[in-house]
This record gives C-alpha cells, structure tokens and sequence, in this order.
C-alpha cells in the first residue's frame, strides 16, 4: 500500500517534469449540442489539486462548438456545478432570451434550452458564465469553450480548417492561485500561463507539434484581467486573416498582436519548409504601456498589490515543434479574404457616449463604473429602436485601460483619438481595448432581435470590473417609443411575497386599465399573461414550480407608448 502511494507519487513527479503536449479540446457538432457544466479538479501544481469547472469529459474548459451559418442549432447546457449559473454566447448574434446573460439563469441540476439559427459569419467565438456578480470565479475556475462559426465565404478560401490538424485552438489564461492552489477571483499577481488549460510556466514544459505548412492558430484571451501582446520568437512574422467577428479584407503581414480579454484573432504562420525547427508563442509584455494590464506595473499607494513578475517582461507561452508537412498541405497564403461593408456614419440614427469612470483619477483596481453608474439588473441604461444605426464613443477616463464588450451585434472601429482604424482593427470586432484617457468610436447595427422583456449587456470584459459592476444593458424595442423604463418609480410597483410559494399579490400604485402583466420561466416560457384588475391583485402559482420568474408589465397608453416595468421573483416549494 505504501509502496504503491510512493510509486504514484513518482509517477506524477516523472509527469510534471517531462514536457506536456498541449490539450486540444474535443468538438462537438450540430444541431444538437449538450453540454454538462460539471466540478472538477486538476492537478496544475505538486501538492493540492485545483478545484475547476469543466464541460462533459473534459477537466477544464469544455468542447469546441462547431456550427455552421444558416444553421438551426438545438443547445441543452446542464448545470451539476453546485451553484447557479448562466452560459453566454460570447460574440453570437441571437435572441436576447437565448444570450445568457445575467437574466438567463440556470439553476444547479436544472437545464437551458437555447434554440437559435446561426447569423454569424465564420470566425472565433467562444461560450463562458455569465451570472451577475460571478462571471470571473465561474470562468477562471474554467468553464469555458471556443466556439467556430463556419461560413460558404470561408469554405471557398484556401485555408487551414483541419481542427487540432493544421488548425489550433490557442486558449490562453493568465492566473493567480493561492497558497492552496485555488484560483483567486482577484488574481491581480497573475502568474500562471494555462494553454487550452494545460499549465504552462514559462519554460519548455508545454508544446505543440505543427506541420512544415501554412498553419491557422485561433487565439483567445480568455483571462481575467490581462492583455497579451502575442509575437513569435524573432524573426518569424504571421498573418492576421479574422478579428472577432470576421475574416479582414486582406491578410495583415505583422510580427505583434495585441489581445485583451474577450478579444480573438485568427492568425496565420507559414512554416514551409521549417521542419525540425522549433518557435514560441510569445508576449511582448515589455513593449506594453503601462496601464495596460500586463505592461509595467504601476507604482501604487495602499490598495492591493498588482506586481505580477510577468507585468512588463518578455515571456514564453507554448513551444511549437515543426515535424513533417501533411498530404496535401495549404502552402500558401491566400492574397485577399472577404470584403467587408462597414455601415457609413451618414446612415447613422442615434449617436451615444459613454465615459469609462472611477470614484476619482487615482483609483487603478476599481470600483470603475460606465457614466458614473453602476450596474443594476433593473435599470436599462439604453432603449435602442430595432435597426438602429448608432456610433458609440467610449471615453476612458481611468488610468487604467478597459476591454469594452457589446452583446448581441459586432462592431466596426472608426477611429482611435481621431485616427483611424488601424489594419488589424479594421474588421468585425466585439471587444475593443481602451487605454487610459484613449477614446474610441465604432458604428453598429442593431438589427433582428427586438425584446421588451430581456436586455442584452454591454461590459468590461475584465471580469472583476465587470463582477463590480462595470456593466450596463440597453433593450432593442420594436419601435422608436416602444418602452420606457420606469426604474425611478419601482417603488410604486410591488410583488411579494419574494419567495412566494402559493399566491402572487402584484400592487401597483399608479395603475391604468391595460396594463398586462407577463410572467416568464427561466427558460423564457410564458407561464402568466393576464391583464391586472385594479391596483392590488392576487394570483394563485400554487401549480407553479418551484425556481426563478421574470415579470414584465406593460401598459398600453393611449398615446401609443410603452411603459414597461421588469423584475424576477422566486418561487419556493
Ligand atoms: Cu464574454 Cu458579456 O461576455
Ligand atoms: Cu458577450
Ligand atoms: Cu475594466
């Protein structure tokens, strides 16, 4: 018995010596797609094993989705985590009731039925946890997963899509754990690399073997908090094909990418004849300014340390290994990709700003907030008309630099301080990195998804700013007037008990003959719609199982506008 424990003790030292191949995530493909949301643990360290999150076999992170544009797709996520969740689409355009986010949750042993048709063009997205105020411990615990959207545009391309082949899941996360190896929530000393989760510390313990051939690598950042300014060992260069949401015009020759949180990009190396060569994948943390995270630290009075020894350095991510080309090898790079039409500003209808703010100018790990607010699920901050074409210009001014994220549609960046896009911001983008006292302007759409029920969020894609509230949501209305918020007067309106078990009194103070009153379950079914009676009244949900509830009145006021007021309740058996 005690031989045995000593001889797997050696096995495991044997292990974490020898070099580790890097983890490619298994796929799953359509229309029907299930995942199980599971508690893990991995060992990433000698001693204490990490508790994780992961999906379906895997220990951490989950399955690459493939799905294919024009698709219907067919989603069941099941939560065995132990706590609620949500899953969000990062980057997908669906249904707000299908997005999951904060109002879409999913409890423990319960299930989420998202249904949908892909409209995405072909690119990288990725799925990961989205309930309020837990997105970071969810995502950095791992649950998450890549998401590939394939397309005809892309199919008649001469690419590499030959999954874990010649085409690369590159998940990156940079981490803190804690003295009994947990992942930390706040892990601003972050200094544990994961590749696709497999532990990388900055040596030649992680490696990919890659074909002597053009080859696709799909990088996200999926960490908490820092920014990576992805090169290879000098001199190798690559081409940039995809941002976010979409292939470039062009191929974009460089040597650096900058990626922060959320970010994608889809990037090709041409390894012809560098068979038995061997390259890494890099940040160029120390061409970084400071205040962007991962440049050089900032010097700080009081507050929490932010010194991670990786801020402002140079440092090795994953090892890639050149072994022999495969039968009929992309040996080329393709001289264009697909032509994007960015929406012009002479069609815009609503212009908005939104200034990134901080208690005062000398705050660098939050509370941040977007226009001096911070996030409530009650409150819509915007109330956008179906197809509205709008600019937003973010305006940062904190000291430290914020990936600002937009739910439900893509972006395309005007300009940075005036200047334009830059090439390797000129596509489709989701996330967009704003340095301190930086402004950005991009143009959107908001096509498709009309809700007066559910929001979609826009956010921080640092996931403790965002945890903190660094969020706002805004609807998409059907019409120009069609809903106004009435958070201000949500004191006039209640529904209690909160938890009810067999009766539901709905009071509501300034009532007016019309008003319908909607109740719906997690999964977005309508399990009330009746017109209220008067200002107090009382429904009976004794049949009604036991869980989460959202309710929405809206009345029908005589000069056609819409007034709706929203919430949830809790149901206890
Ligand atoms: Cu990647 Cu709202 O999130
Ligand atoms: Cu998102
Ligand atoms: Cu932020």
């Amino acid at each position: 018995m005690r031989q045995t424990t000593i001889f797997i003790f050696l096995l495991i030292a044997i292990r974490t010596i020898a070099q580790t191949p890097l983890f490619i995530p298994d796929t799953l493909t359509g229309p029907n797609y299930n995942l199980t949301m599971h508690k893990d643990s991995v060992q990433f360290f000698s001693g204490m094993i990490s508790q994780t999150y992961a999906f379906n076999a895997n220990h951490y992170l989950g399955p690459t989705l493939i799905l294919n544009n024009g698709t219907n797709v067919n989603i069941t996520v099941n939560n065995q985590i132990g706590d609620t969740t949500t899953i969000h689409w990062h980057g997908l355009h669906v249904p707000a009731k299908w997005d999951g986010g904060p109002h879409s949750p999913i409890l423990n042993n319960a299930s989420w039925n998202p249904q949908f048709t892909v409209m995405n063009d072909a690119a990288t997205y990725w799925y990961h946890p989205h309930l309020d105020m837990k997105t970071a411990v969810q995502a950095i615990k791992g649950a998450a997963g890549l998401i590939i959207v394939r397309d005809s545009a892309e199919a008649t391309l001469t690419l590499p899509r030959k999954y874990g082949i010649d085409d690369f899941p590159i998940i990156v996360q940079c981490q803190q754990y804690d003295s009994l190896n947990q992942a930390m929530q706040l892990g601003m000393q972050d200094s544990t690399l994961l590749v696709n989760g497999t532990r990388a510390n900055n040596s030649d313990s992680t490696y990919l073997d890659v074909p002597a051939q053009v080859i696709r690598l799909r990088l996200l950042n999926a960490s908490g908090e820092r920014a990576f300014n992805f090169g290879f060992t000098s001199p190798l260069h690559f081409y940039q094909i995809a941002t976010d949401g979409g292939l470039l015009d062009l191929p974009h020759d460089t040597t650096r990418i900058r990626i922060a949180p959320g970010e994608r990009a889809e990037i090709l190396l041409n390894l012809n004849g560098m068979n038995g060569q061997t390259f890494y994948l890099m940040s160029y943390g120390a061409e970084l300014p400071m205040g962007i995270q991962g440049g050089p630290t900032m010097p700080m009075s009081g507050g929490p340390p932010m010194d991670s020894p990786l801020n402002g350095i140079n440092f090795n991510i994953l090892k890639f290994n050149v072994v022999p080309p495969t039968t009929n090898p992309v040996t080329t790079i393709p001289s264009t990709l697909i032509a994007n039409n960015p929406y012009q500003e002479n069609q815009v209808n609503a212009y908005r700003q939104i200034n990134f703010t901080a208690d005062n100018d000398t705050v660098m790990d939050g509370p941040f907030y977007f226009n001096d607010s911070t996030f409530d699920m009650m409150r819509i901050d915007y109330v956008i008309p179906l197809n509205s074409v709008e600019v937003w210009t973010l305006v940062n001014k904190t000291m430290v630099a914020h990936p600002f994220h937009l739910h439900d549609e893509y972006f395309y960046i005007l300009d940075r301080n005036g200047i334009s896009a830059t090439p390797e911001e000129q596509g489709k983008k989701d996330v967009i990195l704003v340095p301190p006292y930086d402004s950005v302007r991009f143009i959107t759409k908001f096509t498709d998804f009309a809700d007066t029920v559910v929001p979609y969020m826009y956010h921080c894609h640092i996931l403790m700013h965002e945890d903190a509230g660094m969020m706002g949501q805004f609807m998409v209305s059907p019409s120009a007037v069609g809903i106004k918020e009435l958070s201000k007067n949500i004191s006039e309106f209640f529904i209690y008990p909160n938890p009810a078990s067999t009766i539901l009194n709905i009071h509501h103070a300034s009532y007016t003959p019309n008003e319908t009153l909607l109740i719906t379950d997690l999964l977005g079914a309508v399990v009330y719609k009746e017109k209220l009676c008067g200002i107090d009244n009382t429904i009976s949900i004794s049949t009604w199982g036991a869980g989460i509830y959202f309710y929405c009145l809206t009345p029908a006021l005589s000069n056609g506008e819409g007034v709706s007021v929203r919430g949830k309740f809790v149901v206890q058996k």
